[in-house]
């Protein structure tokens, strides 16, 4: 049962692939604005949101690579399934990065002012501390992360104005959605115990997980609330509210126990896991 599970995300992972190449590079990049001054602040936020997507996914990855060779088994399609995802976390990379280089590169010259965040910060989200996770809360971290990813890739490839970042980041949120979708089938094939505690136990992982995220993430929600035309409090909402939507598919317990629920009032209350850092 489990092998043709995976067998499927396996498949679903090679039909997904697409290639760098395939992007509009080429169309020429119009900043937003009607003045200099408004173009020169979106450009600054589009960059800043790729540098964000991309430092924030090179933490991610080290999430993964830790959980990729602790799950690797000789079943071949999970070995399969972890090996795609591999793949497109690198092919993510690649992309931002090469997006960051294209927006720099167009209208005016913001090299003096671009004073880059310090990347640490995004980095510094996989650090739990000295002691190693169990595979159980490695697990749930990755798969806030892949939530987090999919969410803000979503939003910026639905409203951003412009061609290429949109065709970019709606390709990152698809092979983001099947991310979650066999991270997801990973958790129930561990048969993770519904007993309270344990339950609870978890909660509170993925609670500070998401307080870390959220730390981290605040420098930048200013450019995607600029990118995406919309709130910064409403592009955080986004994200907590998408977390917890999936969280709680995770079992009888994570709907009604306090934590989560904690986390389910954080749609609401953006203000809440600032309090939690
Ligand atoms: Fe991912």
């Amino acid at each position: 049962m489990a092998t043709e599970m995976f067998a499927e995300h396996a498949e679903r992972g090679r039909r997904g692939q697409w290639r760098l190449e395939e992007m509009p590079w080429d169309e020429p990049i119009e900043f937003c604005g009607s003045t200099e001054r408004e173009k020169t602040l979106n450009k600054l936020d589009l960059i800043d949101g790729a540098q964000a997507m991309y430092h924030f996914q090179l933490g991610a990855r080290i999430r993964m690579g830790d959980y990729i060779s602790r799950a690797w088994s000789s079943e071949e399609a999970l070995a399969e399934c972890l090996e795609w995802h591999d793949i497109d976390e690198q092919r993510h990379l690649r992309g931002l990065r090469r997006l960051t280089v294209t927006l720099e590169a167009a209208g005016n010259d913001v090299r003096v002012i671009n004073n880059k965040t310090d990347p640490r910060r995004m980095w510094r989200v996989s650090q739990t501390g000295p002691l190693r996770l169990d595979d159980d809360r490695l697990l749930l971290n990755l798969l806030v992360d892949e939530v987090v990813s999919k969410t803000l890739y979503e939003a910026v490839g639905r409203r951003c104005h412009l061609p290429l970042a949109r065709a970019l980041f709606q390709s990152c949120a698809q092979d983001e959605e099947r991310h979650v979708e066999y991270v997801l089938a990973l958790h129930r094939s561990r048969g993770v115990s519904h007993r309270a505690l344990e339950t609870t136990r978890l909660q509170a992982g993925a609670v500070a997980h998401v307080a870390r995220i959220q730390g981290a993430f605040r420098p930048y929600f200013r450019a995607f609330a600029g990118i995406t035309h919309d709130t910064t409090e409403a592009v955080a909402t986004e994200i907590f509210r998408s977390i917890s939507k999936v969280l709680s598919t995770l079992g009888p317990g994570w709907e009604g126990y306090p934590l989560a629920r904690l986390i389910h009032t954080a749609d609401r209350s953006p203000w809440l896991l600032w309090i939690l850092r």
